[in-house]
Formats: C-alpha cells, structure tokens, sequence
C-alpha cells in the first residue's frame, strides 16, 4: 500500500485529506492483511464517481434485459435475442462487451437446460416448450462495464426444473445477506453453497463471478464453493458479481470441444443461474445491475 502522510489529498480522488478520508479503512484492511487474509488493492476500490459510471452502464444492461424479457418466446431462435440485445443496447448508446471478448462471437450468452453458461446465439438453437435459458448480457459504456443475467421459462416448466430456476434466485438473496465491510466473500460463498445442497443441488467449482467495472473482468475470482472466513475481504467501493451457477445433477461441467466456450454439465442435467452486479456500501450493498 503506498504510504500516504495524513494530510496528503486521499489516493481515491474525493480531494479530501486521507485523513479524513480512506485512512481508517485502509488501517483496518492492513490488519486484516497482516492476520494472512486476502485484502483488495486500491485499484479494484472504486471511487463514488466510477459507482456512479457502473450505474449508467447498468442502466443499459436492465432495459436490455427487459427488453429481452418483453419479447423471449417459444419458437424464437437464440440468434433473434442477440439481435435484440444489439438492437436495444446500440439504441442506448452502449457497447455489448461480450462481442469479440477473447474472441466470443456474439453479443450476448444465452445458455439452455444443460448449457451452464457462455452458451453462442445460433440460428438453429430455437426455443422450446419447457425450456430454461439463460440470457447473460453485458454493457460497455463510456468506458465502464455491467454484467447481469436472468433465467427465462419457455412455456411450460416441468416443476423440479421451476425449483431450481427459483433456488438460483433465491441463492442470490441468501448471498446477498453477506455483502458488507469486513466479511469475507467466503461467508457468501459458503450461505450460497450450503443454500443449494440443501435443496439438493450442486455449485460448479470452476467457473464463477468476478469483479467489474472498469473492465469486464477484474479482480478477485468469487467463487461459491468457498467456506466462511475465506478469500477476499469486503471493503467499502468493492465491485463484483454474485452469478453462482446451480445444478440440479453433479457439478461437474466440461466445455464445447468445437467452439471452445459452451460449457454443459457432465450428466446433461438442467442448470441455472442468476447474476447481478453489486458495490459494497460503508454499511451493506448496493445492487447495480440485475
Ligand atoms: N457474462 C459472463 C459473465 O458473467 C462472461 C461472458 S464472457 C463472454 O462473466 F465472452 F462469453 F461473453
Ligand atoms: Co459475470
């Protein structure tokens, strides 16, 4: 941490004196270091006026999602919902940040039944009665990313399939209980986690949320599967994703050996999962983007 004399303007760019400002914060966050625990660098803190970015470029990302939501039904390709991300997002103003991310070729994920995530938009992938497919869109805009998904039923749901799209829902609220300064993204791990086995169901291990903002993907890794007291420390201006993917099977997920980005769970069986984008507050959360 660069050391800062008290009264030296704070590294966050309020213009107040660090004293005044981060200095308290950062102390607490050295002892937690020197204790062994995983703390954030300064560059992953956000400033109030990056939050404020973030919440433009969210703002996007939720009436794209609506948008999707308004027009999603049976008998619509994946294809024709990139089409409508694009539409709706370049009508805003906003850039889709999935479009040639490590070369991705579409503009947004959409994962179906036993697709787990980073399903590509097709125009043979047609939606059918009973299916569950995940939308997962994300904005750039000036400069600034958002990232959130939601599950869609098509028509008629089997109900241990409803039961799962509405765990993955609810693994969000129970996650969402841990989010505020000096907690660890493990304690919010391990409420997701134990939520879901005892539904049943299972986490997959290898993928999981990230932080966001200035990029698509930044620091830490938030994995679900994690226990109580581990992995990074919350703290004030922390952004990151809550996006645990549930499985109604196994865990296990293997990746598309020809496009090498879907992934499916091993067993076939269905998976959901539900992202939103959230800030640690001085006294709790907020959530950006759903
Ligand atoms: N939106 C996904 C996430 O939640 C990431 C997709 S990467 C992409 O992190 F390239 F597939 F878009
Ligand atoms: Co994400």
């Amino acid at each position: 941490m660069r050391k800062l004399g008290r009264n030296d303007p704070c590294w966050c760019g309020s213009g107040r004196k660090y004293k005044a400002c981060h200095m308290a914060i950062d102390e607490k966050i050295q002892q937690y270091a020197l204790q062994g625990h995983i703390v954030p660098d300064h560059d992953i803190l956000k400033t109030k006026e990056q939050i404020e970015g973030i919440k433009e470029s969210s703002k996007i990302n939720i009436a794209v999602l609506d948008y999707v939501a308004e027009k999603i039904r049976v008998g619509m390709s994946t294809e024709e919902i990139d089409r409508l991300v694009q539409e709706k997002t370049a009508q805003m103003g906003g850039i889709p940040a999935p479009l040639g991310y490590d070369g991705f070729p579409k503009s947004v994920c959409t994962s179906i039944n036993g697709q787990v995530c980073h399903g590509i938009p097709s125009e043979a992938d047609i939606l059918k009665d009973g299916d569950i497919v995940n939308v997962d869109v994300s904005t750039i805009y000036h400069g600034f990313f958002s990232d959130s998904s939601r599950m869609f039923m098509l028509g008629d749901v089997d109900l241990k399939t409803k039961k799962l799209v509405e765990t993955a829902h609810q693994c969000i609220d129970i996650g969402l209980e841990w989010v505020k300064p000096w907690n660890f993204l493990g304690d919010m791990a391990q409420a997701i986690n134990d939520f879901a086995k005892a539904n049943g169901y299972s986490i997959v291990r290898e993928i999981g949320g990230h932080g966001v903002g200035l990029e698509f993907h930044e620091e830490p890794f938030v994995s679900y599967v994690t226990e109580k007291g581990s992995e990074m420390l919350m703290v004030p201006g922390m952004v990151f994703t809550i996006e645990p993917m549930v499985n109604m099977g196994r865990a296990d997920i293997y990746i598309d050996h020809e496009n090498g980005w879907t992934v499916y769970t091993e067993d076939g069986l269905a998976s959901a999962q539900w992202e939103v984008t959230v800030a640690v507050t001085e006294d709790g959360y907020e959530v950006l983007t759903w």
